[in-house]
């Protein structure tokens, strides 16, 4: 179907004066993020992050008004029914299956009546489990949330650093962790600038930790506290790259924090309702993978169709790359020596995935850092801000638990036992971008094959929510590991694009210095760093 531009402004018109949207409403949705490349016409579509996998894709997006009747997605010659996300219907979800892997699909959105709700465009599935593509590429990053009241990076200026990394045209985009900074508990600073102070209940309203949250007040609370924070990021930007959204702490609406009065991880009943509204409203959870067991944790629910998992994820290229997502903060337990962060099936699945052959390069995206510690109690490592200001291992870390180095010890084994593969870990969490060969972890010898760790860089830092900024040191290498540092973690705003091919892995740095730099620099960013992983032979 051709469709010009002033057709659709015809029937997008159409379609707002017959739901009676206002005037300025459908003004607004014309000054949407442009995409690279050119005008493309948001409509009534506030926000749309797609994901795909080779024969599945899923949708989630929102409208400048709430659509009183299911809107229906076209992709190719199917038609897929929207599912309301929220109880307004203001959020829709839209899953398609078995699609032909590999394939570039036209996407149209419309209304119940059948005029258009945007502009149409286009979005690919993944190459098939056992084709050889010769290149994927990856845009990665981290902390993309924050709400502006609280000084975050200006959102339209997160939009503009995602869409300096959107025109090199990756293949796919992690998100990885705390795309909503709304502390609720954290002892340190939810009553200053969190989801506590009076800011943020003015701005919000309060929630009720003993009321549900979707289908009662709380739903309009968590929509005012996160809808800021996510959708003029994303606008529509990401509409033809599947992205992949890992949560982390403050997606739980609260800070990794243990004190003698409050230890807010595991998540408590109600934060894994935040989180889980948070990622079924506004970004998808992951499709299933061949290599992934349904059963893992919080994959499969009942109460989410479609069979997605919610904390553990791929991104499977072929037989090029498999990117393993996994969300350490849902399953953490507290036990000593044997506590974990990922569950031990979770575990078992890594292990499994590390020991296959199948795939040329095999990548762990945790939604922590492993290599560097800033002295946080939810970290791989016991490293704690002693009192004279440095971090030491000398002092115990109070809560912190040694199961989980022991975890980590095991994990990063996996990778480095890899035969033909340079082990990679990319992570989220800490609030810089940098990276390092792990040597060693405690007694774990990791020479033969180190294991290569990056900080991706993080998108909506505010000025006090660097690493230093808290502390007043930087991030640093555990003193538990021989680490080698490349380049070591820089607090600038930046993003990474990770090129596979199938004899190495290309990593090329971004970073953008609010400080220094001028908006309009970062249209024209190039990496300032650039790592070339060889397979080893
Ligand atoms: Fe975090």
């Amino acid at each position: 179907m051709s469709f010009s531009r002033r057709e659709f402004l015809r029937a997008s018109t159409a379609t707002a004066l017959g739901i009676g949207l206002p005037g300025e409403l459908f003004a607004q949705a014309g000054t949407a993020p442009a995409s690279p490349g050119g005008a493309w016409d948001a409509g009534l579509v506030r926000h749309l992050l797609p994901t795909v996998s080779d024969t599945r894709m899923l949708i989630k997006a929102s409208f400048n008004a709430p659509l009183t009747d299911a809107p229906t997605l076209r992709v190719g010659d199917a038609a897929v029914r929207g599912r309301m996300g929220d109880t307004s219907g203001e959020h829709w979800h839209f899953y398609a299956s078995d699609l032909s892997p590999g394939r570039r699909y036209p996407l149209s959105l419309a209304g119940a009546d059948g005029r258009a709700l945007c502009q149409p465009w286009e979005l690919a599935t993944f190459p098939g489990p056992d084709e050889r593509p010769s290149l994927f590429r990856l845009l990665i990053y981290s902390c993309a949330g924050g709400h502006e009241a609280f000084t975050f990076l200006p959102p339209a200026v997160r939009n503009r650093l995602l869409r300096r990394g959107l025109s090199f045209e990756p293949n796919a985009a992690v998100a990885n962790g705390d795309h909503v900074y709304w502390d609720l508990l954290s002892p340190f600073n939810s009553h200053v600038i969190g989801g506590r102070s009076p800011q943020a209940e003015k701005l919000a309203g309060k929630f009720d930790r003993s009321g549900v949250v979707i289908g009662g007040d709380n739903e309009n609370v968590l929509k005012r506290a996160a809808g800021p924070q996510i959708m003029p990021v994303y606008g529509t930007a990401f509409r033809s790259t599947p992205i992949f959204f890992l949560q982390d702490d403050h997606d739980y609406f609260d800070n990794d924090e243990a004190t003698d009065e409050i230890i807010t991880f595991p998540p408590s009943y109600f934060m894994l309702q935040l989180a889980r509204a948070t990622q079924n409203l506004y970004y998808p959870e992951f499709l299933p993978d061949v290599a992934r067991p349904l059963g893992l944790p919080w994959s499969s629910a009942a109460d989410r169709p479609w069979g997605v998992s919610e904390s553990f994820g791929t991104i499977r290229y072929g037989r090029l790359a498999e990117i393993l997502l996994y969300d350490i903060r849902r399953s953490q337990t507290l036990a000593g020596p044997s506590a974990v962060y990922v569950d031990l099936e979770v575990e078992r699945w890594l292990k499994a995935r590390a020991a296959a052959t199948e795939v040329t390069h095999v990548v762990h995206v945790p939604s922590n850092p492993p290599g560097w510690t800033a002295g946080k109690w939810g970290e791989w490592y016991p490293d704690v801000l002693g009192s004279d200001g440095k971090l030491t291992m000398a002092e115990p870390k109070p809560y912190w638990q040694p199961g989980w180095l022991k975890q980590h010890d095991r994990l990063m084994g996996y990778l480095s036992a890899m035969t033909g593969r340079a082990p990679l870990v990319i992570s989220g969490d800490l609030h810089a971008i940098g990276i390092g060969r792990m040597l060693r972890s405690g007694t774990l010898d990791l020479k033969a094959n180190p294991v290569n760790v990056v900080l991706a860089g993080p998108i909506g830092t505010r000025p006090g929510g660097w690493p230093s900024g808290r502390r007043g040191t930087g991030a640093l290498p555990s003193a538990v590991l021989d680490l080698e540092e490349r380049v070591k973690p820089i607090e600038q705003h930046g993003f990474t694009l990770v090129d596979f091919t199938p004899d190495k892995i290309v990593l090329r740095f971004f970073k953008w210095d609010v400080k220094s730099q001028a908006v309009d620099a970062i249209d024209t960013l190039q990496p300032f760093h650039t790592a070339e992983l060889a397979r080893p032979i």
